[in-house]
C-alpha cells in the first residue's frame, strides 16, 4: 500500500475524473445493436483527446481498451464485433493513466428494457460496491469492506466472487492490497491514510464456480459463471482519508 503525497493525490483526483468521464461517454452509445468493439474505440478516442491513455490495452498482453462484460460474463470481458441485445447488462470497466497515474472504473448498464432480475443483481451490485466503501475507516482493514459487501449481498440473495476483487493503485494498475468482497471485520490488510484502493465486488445470481478463459497472447484472463447465471459489477476507486473516505471517480 503506498502513501500519496498531496501532488500524487491531485494527479490521481484528476485522472479517476477522466476515467469517470469516459466511462459515462461511453455509455450513452450503449443501445441494441452497438458493439463492444465500437464502445471500445469510442472510450480510447475520448481518453486519448484528453492526453491520457487507456491503461488495459496491452497490460500483460490484454489487446483491447477496455473490458466489456456482458451477462453471465463476470469480468475482464473482450470487446469484440458481436452487437449488443436488448434485454442484456454490460459492464463498462474504463481504466486511463495520466501523468503516471492510474483511475479505474466500472458500471453496469442496461442494453433497451431488461428482465426485473438483471435490474436486481445489478442495483444488488451497485449497492454492495457502496457499502463496501462505507465500511472504510482510517486504520480499518480490508476485512471490513469484504465483511459489509459479503453481508449485504448474502442478505439479497445474490453470491460475490471470491476469486478476485479491488486492489491498490497508483503509479501501478495493481497495487498491493487485495481487496476481497468477502471477509471478517479487523481481518486482512490495514487501510492507511492516504493510499488508494479500488472497491469493486462482483456479484452473481447463482454460487456456481466461475470458469478462467483464456486470452489469445495475454496472462490475462477473462471469467464466465459456469451456469450461464447473470453476474454484475460496479468500481470505484476511493483516497482513504485521516477522517474516512473520498471517492475519485464520482460521476
Ligand atoms: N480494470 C480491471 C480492474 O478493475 C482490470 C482489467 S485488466 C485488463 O482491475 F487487462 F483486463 F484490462
Ligand atoms: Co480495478
Ligand atoms: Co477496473
Amino acid at each position: 500500500m503506498t502513501i500519496k503525497t498531496k501532488e500524487e493525490i491531485r494527479l490521481m483526483e484528476r485522472v479517476c475524473q477522466l476515467a469517470a468521464q469516459t466511462l459515462y461517454h461511453t455509455a450513452k452509445f450503449i443501445r441494441p445493436g452497438v458493439t463492444t468493439d465500437e464502445l471500445n474505440k469510442i472510450a480510447d478516442d475520448f481518453t486519448l483527446s484528453h492526453g491520457a491513455r487507456s491503461a488495459p490495452l496491452g497490460y500483460h498482453g490484454f489487446p483491447k481498451s477496455i473490458c466489456a462484460s456482458i451477462n453471465d460474463v463476470v469480468c475482464h470481458g473482450v470487446p469484440g464485433p458481436q452487437p449488443l441485445k436488448e434485454g442484456d447488462i454490460v459492464n463498462l470497466d474504463i481504466t486511463c493513466l495520466k501523468d503516471g497515474f492510474h483511475g479505474d472504473t466500472s458500471a453496469t448498464f442496461f442494453v433497451g428494457q431488461v428482465s426485473d432480475q438483471a435490474k436486481f443483481v445489478t442495483e444488488v451490485a451497485k449497492q454492495a460496491m457502496e457499502k463496501g466503501i462505507e465500511a472504510i475507516t482510517p486504520n480499518g482493514t480490508t476485512g471490513d469492506i469484504g465483511f459489509a459487501i459479503e453481508k449485504f449481498v448474502t442478505r439479497k440473495g445474490f453470491h460475490v466472487v471470491r476469486e478476485i476483487g479491488g486492489h491498490g493503485i497508483g503509479r501501478d494498475f495493481h497495487e498491493d492490497p487485495f481487496v476481497p468482497s468477502f471477509g471478517k471485520k479487523g481481518k486482512g490488510d490495514r487501510l492507511m491514510p492516504w493510499a488508494t484502493i479500488t472497491v469493486e465486488p462482483m456479484v452473481n445470481e447463482s454460487a456456481a464456480p466461475i470458469i478462467e478463459m483464456p486470452i489469445a497472447n495475454s496472462s490475462v484472463k477473462w471469467y464466465v459463471t459456469s451456469d450461464r447465471s447473470l453476474s454484475a459489477q460496479f468500481e470505484h476507486t476511493v483516497l482513504i482519508t485521516d477522517t474516512g473516505y473520498q471517492i475519485l471517480t464520482q460521476y
